[in-house]
């Protein structure tokens, strides 16, 4: 691309594959990230959108519908395969959700000390525009969870009626912490599993039986743990297989660099800048502001038995050390380019946890490469795939507390989910003021050699259906209970 004047230019990646055990972690780096801003229009009028339209999800209205009226809903996902295929069992789509009690006394940003891992099913051929989802309560009894609270994972359909249920068990001490929302001691998380069965008859879609396991607490040494940072971020388990790997079951994760909160120091190659580069910062320039306390990444770990019980953390995939300090809820979507697999990672990011000088929006980000473990090249150069319409002349903001002159859509949805053929899932967190819970219109991105572009011809103007997310694969036949 044509550099932008008074901008770097982005780091040259190669995608190249590397063993997935292989030392080797891809870097989205600041010259990387640096491109959100030099691909941003510096002259909006303020509080406008500053992103291109290929990169800015469509403007939700803001007399959306709730889907529940008695629950929140933020993250969410499929019944997938090992494939990331969306299964349709006996008849009927099934999709799980963190969810919280609208009425028990708290606020939505109180929502994460309170999550449960709901779900909701529809018939198969319902129309995504009419038919609501119906809400079949707590996935998991009442305290039988490895944590007090549950945080996102992902589920998949096993042998028969069989069901693994990955998800991050989250457990906070300080009651006052819980009823309050933040301070207080600082919380334990785990990522975990459920085995459990699915059932399905005429009325809809029940599970029982569940059995926990703990799965991976966090090294200290790849992963950053507690004791190193009391706001540590290590969850939400996505698991997949690689066809260059037949047999293994990996999973991805967000995790941090190890080490004590504060002891990194910002390296050459989390710069990455072009030699002689006239935009570069310098190493000591960066290392000069607290840009080195944003550690995050993308962790893997890879299943030691058939029963997924047992799991080996290997090097993480990709760290955004001084870019930024949360990448969350990552998932690899493995997408035939030429007759080649090329691997999309994607993961969701925040304005606010953005590193000294660095700015970008809400949204999810996309690499591809040509492997699990490669030199990820950030999509559209930059890294951001689809954002929330935001001004990013404007200083950072965050949900609960959001600039009255910033774009009153830059909060409007999170937690992207993204599903085969590029449907993006996601929910409304705050749309002008009016604050969400609930799913947001599905959008299209069409993504193909790293470029991302949302697909406008899509719905009405790009936004689909509230909580579209359709199945591709059937099991068990169409009503065959
Ligand atoms: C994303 C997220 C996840 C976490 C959950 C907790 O929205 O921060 O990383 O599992 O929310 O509510």
């Amino acid at each position: 691309p044509a550099p932008t004047p008074g901008f770097p230019l982005p780091t040259t990646h190669t995608q190249q594959a590397y063993d997935p055990a292989a030392d080797f972690t891809s870097k989205w780096t600041r010259a990387d990230a640096k491109q959100i801003m030099a691909q941003s229009n510096p002259n909006v009028a303020p509080g406008q959108n500053s992103m291109s339209p290929n990169v800015t999800m469509p403007e939700i209205p803001k007399d959306f519908p709730a889907m529940n009226d008695d629950v929140w809903v933020w993250d969410l996902w499929s019944l997938t395969d090992e494939n990331a295929n969306q299964i349709s069992y006996k008849g009927w789509d099934v999709i799980f959700a963190l969810v919280a009690d609208r009425h028990a006394g708290y606020g939505f940003d109180q929502r994460h000390w309170n999550a449960r891992i709901g779900y909701f099913f529809r018939k198969t051929n319902a129309d995504p525009a009419k038919d609501k989802w119906n809400y079949g309560g707590h996935l998991f009894l009442d305290n039988t969870s490895i944590g007090n609270t549950e945080w996102s994972g992902s589920t998949r359909l096993m042998q028969g009626n069989k069901i693994n249920v990955f998800y991050t068990a989250t457990t906070f001490y300080d009651v006052a912490e819980r009823n309050a929302g933040g301070g207080g001691i600082a919380p334990d998380a785990v990522i975990a599993k459920a085995l459990g069965n699915i059932h399905a008859n005429q009325n809809g879609v029940t599970f029982d039986g569940f059995q926990h396991t703990k799965l991976l607490e966090p090294d200290g040494k790849l992963y950053q743990n507690k004791a190193q940072n009391p706001g540590f971020a290590f969850r939400d388990p996505y698991t997949f297989a690689d066809p260059a790997h037949p047999g293994k079951t990996f999973m991805v994760f967000e995790g941090n660099t190890g080490g004590t909160r504060g002891s990194y120091k910002c390296k050459q190659e989390d710069l990455g800048y072009q030699p002689g580069d006239p935009n570069a910062e310098t190493v000591a320039q960066v290392n000069s502001t607290g840009a080195w306390y944003q550690t995050a990444n993308v962790g893997l770990a890879v299943a030691d038995n058939k029963d997924l019980t047992k799991w080996s953390f290997l090097p993480p995939i990709l760290s955004a050390n001084c870019v930024n300090d949360q990448t969350e809820r990552p998932q690899i979507y493995i997408q035939n380019e030429n007759g080649k697999n090329k691997y999309y990672l994607f993961t969701i990011s925040h304005q606010f946890t953005y590193a000294d000088g660095m700015r970008g929006p809400d949204g999810v980000y996309g690499f591809v490469g040509n492997g699990v473990r490669s030199d990820y090249q950030p999509v559209n150069n930059s890294g951001l795939a689809l954002g929330s319409p935001t001004d990013l002349n404007m200083p950072a903001n965050a949900p609960e507390g959001p600039d009255p002159r910033q774009n009153g859509r830059q909060f409007q949805a999170y937690s992207h989910y993204v599903q085969p053929g590029g449907l993006v899932q996601s929910f409304i967190d705050n749309v002008d003021g009016v604050r969400g819970g609930s799913l947001s219109p599905t959008v299209k991105m069409n993504f193909k050699a790293g470029v991302t572009q949302v697909d406008r011809s899509f719905g009405q103007n790009g936004l689909g259906p509230f909580g579209y997310l359709p199945t591709n694969l059937r099991v068990g036949g169409e009503g065959h209970y």
